[in-house]
């Protein structure tokens, strides 16, 4: 007998959308419906997606008398539901939490822009399905790392796993791009620093061992990020060889080696021109072509599918929190609903 858990997506910006139309085709899960906070042309979008639309209680009537069908206010969709999907934008998600999900007692999966510590914390884990998938089963409250931070995880830990102690320190210059492709605000031809990146801390969240230090710079790009890790290896048999550092990454979920392609764009658009779903990868690109080995230290430069990353991620998520199924299993339900072997073999031919 399938059991049908039923979850609510709060928010219908870039993830929420992506979030709505893979939950929507699981059949262990019910989608209660999304929720939209401003009249604009996505409630028509979600209305005609079929997803039960619901808002603020004050904004009831505004969506009626534009014509929207609503199927009930914010607090009406938190009752109806297992478990929230908070898609807030950032920030936003703590809000929610003290508002609704916890005096009605709901768990909730947050957002990678949502505080992990001080005042405005939400949950006191950040779940990345490499590392701490196990962890998160059973727990009410849970912050999905942000897509970088899910990236850094999918790439260090593995390398962690194959050269342990032989790693002396992990250094990622993070090239961020400014918007997303559906965003409309406008991309500023400037390349701006980040004074107090949060990945670094982010990632300690769940490997507390990683000297790992962070550089994020925001670029005028709307297509994905790129890291650029460069590994350091000390005493105990120096820096392994490419072959040995490709090797750790041939089985890994949502990681594609690719070789000819000459920018992120052209993963985006390959993406986009094969109909992957949002145009979406949903992985990291490890960039063959410019992973070198030089004395001690390897350079790895990734790309990172800004808005797709977390969609798989949140799905596994909920397969521990909820399912409280094993890591292996999961996967496998996560690459049926999402064909990431199908779509990395794809991807790995057409920039071979
Ligand atoms: N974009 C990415 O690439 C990306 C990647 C990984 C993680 N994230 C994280 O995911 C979260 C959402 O990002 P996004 O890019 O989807 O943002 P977004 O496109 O700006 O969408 C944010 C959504 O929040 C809704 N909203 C407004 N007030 C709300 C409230 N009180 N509760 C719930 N939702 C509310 C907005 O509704 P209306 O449109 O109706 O006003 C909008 O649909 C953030 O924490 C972000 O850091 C984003």
């Amino acid at each position: 007998m399938i059991v049908l858990v039923r979850i609510f997506i709060n928010g219908y910006g870039n993830i929420g959308r992506r979030l709505a139309s893979s939950l929507a085709v699981d059949k262990e899960i019910q989608l209660v419906g999304v929720a939209k906070y401003s009249i604009d042309d996505k409630v028509k979008e979600a209305l005609e997606n079929r997803y039960d639309v619901y808002v603020p209680k004050e904004g009831l009537n505004n969506f009626k008398e534009k014509g929207y069908k609503v199927s009930g206010s914010i607090a009406d969709a938190v009752e109806r539901c297992d478990l929230v999907v908070d898609a807030a934008k950032e920030g936003v998600g703590y809000d929610n939490k003290k508002n609704f999900y916890e005096p009605m007692n709901r768990p909730a999966i947050f957002q990678g822009g949502e505080d992990r510590n001080g005042e405005r914390a939400v949950a006191d884990m950040i779940h990345n399905s490499r590392v701490n998938y196990d962890k998160a089963s059973g727990k009410t409250y849970v912050i999905q790392g942000s897509c970088n931070v899910s990236g850094m995880g999918r790439v260090m830990q593995p390398l962690i796993q194959n050269f342990g102690d032989r790693i002396r320190r992990f250094d990622i210059e993070l090239v961020r791009r400014w918007a997303d492709l559906e965003d409309t605000k406008a991309v500023k031809d400037s390349i701006e620093w980040d004074r107090n990146p949060h990945h670094q801390d982010d990632v300690k969240d769940f490997i507390p061992n990683a000297n790992l230090y962070v550089d994020a710079f925001k670029v005028p790009s709307r297509m994905m990020h790129l890291h650029h890790m460069f590994v350091r290896f000390g005493d105990g048999g120096g820096a392994p060889t490419k072959g040995q550092i490709l090797e750790c990454f041939r089985n890994e979920f949502g990681v594609a080696t690719i070789s000819s392609a000459k920018g992120t764009g052209d993963v985006r658009k390959k993406a986009l021109e094969l109909g992957f779903p949002h145009g979406d990868t949903n992985m990291v690109h490890i960039h063959q072509d410019i992973l070198r080995v030089q004395d001690d230290t390897v350079k790895i430069a990734y790309s990172d599918d800004q808005t797709g990353m977390v969609i798989p991620e949140n799905y596994l998520l909920i397969q521990s929190m909820v399912f409280r199924r094993s890591r292996d299993e999961a996967l496998k339900k996560a690459d049926n609903l999402f064909q990431m072997t199908k779509r990395r073999t794809i991807l790995e031919e057409e920039f071979k």
